[in-house]
């Protein structure tokens, strides 16, 4: 089974690519990480668990997901991460993760994808001729990968250095400490009170007063809400304003998206 969680859609389009050429269920994991539902998820296949790159780590919220969450059934394990440009430590960290759940480990890829953080200038957005070449690209890794979990095979996990571990883990200590408040998110009067920005918050961080929404914290600058919302009525400051609001829905074939 492949279970993902995905903001943008980036992961979601891998995910379902991977599932669909093994043949196999994928499971959208955001409105149990809402619920907090650990209950068991049970596959007779190999798991495939797949996220979004966060500062060169998996989301600090799923990983505390999945370390919670029993997995029961099949005991092999495979990660895949999709990033703007690299996954970072990612896969160290899902290593140990599997071994603490007496599962086994059968490495991990990472996939090249748009980058959807436009909340920040650390990472360069890409222009729509490259969102569709990445896309497109994305589409041959994920059936790749398929093919190697179809065969059983090990995945040949990036190298990580010890180095780097020693520098990306305080570094996103420091992001989650400075770098995610959320008193910069705003609505335009485009906002029809909808609610969607409320239903793909994977925190609940965010509830309607009066129709419009109002954020609290934490956040986990995922941009669900930015780039999810129908009218495009939200802006974080002034960083997001004139940009593309990415989300993979807007780019990807009709018949290759669906309604998240
Ligand atoms: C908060 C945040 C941090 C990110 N950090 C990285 C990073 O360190 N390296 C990278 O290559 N991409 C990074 N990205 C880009 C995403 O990993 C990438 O666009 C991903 O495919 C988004 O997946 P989704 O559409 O399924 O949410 C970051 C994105 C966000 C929102
Ligand atoms: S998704 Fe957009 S339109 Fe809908 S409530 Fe949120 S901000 Fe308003
Ligand atoms: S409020 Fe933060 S965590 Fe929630 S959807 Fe928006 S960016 Fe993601």
């Amino acid at each position: 089974m492949v279970l993902y969680f995905s903001a943008t859609g980036n992961t979601k389009y891998a995910a379902e690519t991977i599932a669909e050429k093994l043949g196999d269920r994928s499971l959208d994991l955001t409105d149990r990480i809402k619920r907090h539902d650990y209950s068991e998820i049970y596959s007779n296949r190999p798991f495939v668990i797949c996220c979004p790159v966060y500062v060169s780590e998996m989301p600090l919220f799923f990983m505390d997901y999945i370390k919670k969450v029993k997995l029961a059934g099949n005991r092999r394990v495979y990660f895949v991460f999709t990033c703007g440009a690299s996954a970072g430590i990612s896969g160290g960290l899902a290593k140990s993760i599997v071994w603490k759940k007496h599962m086994i480990y059968m490495g991990s890829r990472f996939i090249v994808m748009p980058n959807n953080y436009i909340a920040s200038d650390l990472f360069a957005g890409s222009d729509d001729g490259d969102i569709l070449y990445r896309l497109e690209t994305a589409k041959l890794a994920a059936q790749k990968i398929a093919l190697a979990v179809k065969n059983r095979k090990q995945l040949k996990s990036r190298h990580i250095f010890l180095a780097e571990k020693a520098v990306t883990v305080p570094l996103v200590k420091l992001w989650v400490r400075t770098q995610q408040p959320s008193t910069p998110f705003h609505t335009s009067d485009k906002c029809v009170g909808c609610g969607k920005c409320v239903k793909v918050c994977p925190l609940n961080n965010i509830t309607l007063v009066n129709k419009r929404p109002v954020w609290e914290s934490p956040c986990a600058h995922c941009m669900a809400c930015i780039c999810s919302c129908p009218t495009e009525a939200i802006d974080y400051g002034n960083i997001t304003q004139n940009k593309l609001k990415y989300h993979a829905n807007k780019f990807l074939p009709k018949q290759e998206k669906k309604e998240s």
